[in-house]
């Protein structure tokens, strides 16, 4: 493991378009940003397959190959832990992580999630959204904590979108966001530009 690359862990449960913009637009690049390795908890998720494509070591973490989700966590933060990761990227990770496991990576885990937090946490955000008639929906990065997307906000992006009716438009029209800014939060954290503010645990601070 090189000195000067800042090592990167995916975890992914799905499709895995979060997944290849994050290798499109950072792995190997000039800024020393390295996919290490993509987990799972599906073993047949076509994010697994995008990380083979691109040479990036997988693993699958199924609960029913553990006792229970402490053990399963365990062990994937050993996997982590083994591949020198600097961060941990939920992208579309649909399991929540057990206090150990986040104990063992302090602000070092983020998520994207697709609403303007803290409206609409937890799953089918965008179905929450548009059941409240929402005209302005939106794309959250932040810093995963004990809760349901509870954690400091580190990049957000709206988008106004008054007449949308299915949860399908609305992920279309909010995809390429989330492919810009879930990158764009992990080169700013690997370039240091992004702390929590010790007056305030809530606010991230980010260096312009
Ligand atoms: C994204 O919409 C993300 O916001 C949510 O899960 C979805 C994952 O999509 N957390 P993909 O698997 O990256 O295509």
């Amino acid at each position: 493991m090189s000195e000067g690359q800042f090592r990167v862990a995916v975890l992914a449960s799905g499709t895995g378009s979060n997944l290849q913009a994050i290798l499109d637009a950072l792995h190997g690049g000039p800024e020393g940003i390295v996919v290490a390795g993509v987990a799972s908890d599906k073993p047949g998720a076509r994010a697994l397959e995008r990380a083979q494509q691109a040479g990036v070591p997988t693993a699958t973490f199924p609960l029913a190959d553990f006792p229970d989700r402490t053990a399963r966590d365990a062990a994937l933060a050993e996997w982590v832990a083994g591949h020198g990761v600097r961060l941990v990227v939920l992208a579309g990770y649909m399991q929540l992580l057990t206090p150990a496991f986040l104990q063992r990576f302090p602000q070092a885990v983020i998520n994207v999630h697709p609403a303007l937090l803290p409206a609409f946490p937890g799953l089918d955000a965008v179905g929450q959204a548009l059941a409240h008639g929402v005209k302005v929906f939106g794309v959250t990065v932040h810093f995963v904590d004990e809760g349901v997307d509870t954690g400091p906000i580190v990049l957000q992006r709206a988008l106004e979108l008054p007449h949308v009716r299915s949860a399908e438009e609305v992920l279309d029209a909010l995809h390429p966001l989330e492919h810009e800014l879930l990158p764009e939060a992990i080169r700013l954290i690997a370039r240091g530009a992004v702390r929590i503010d010790p007056a305030d645990p809530r606010r991230v601070l980010l260096e312009p």
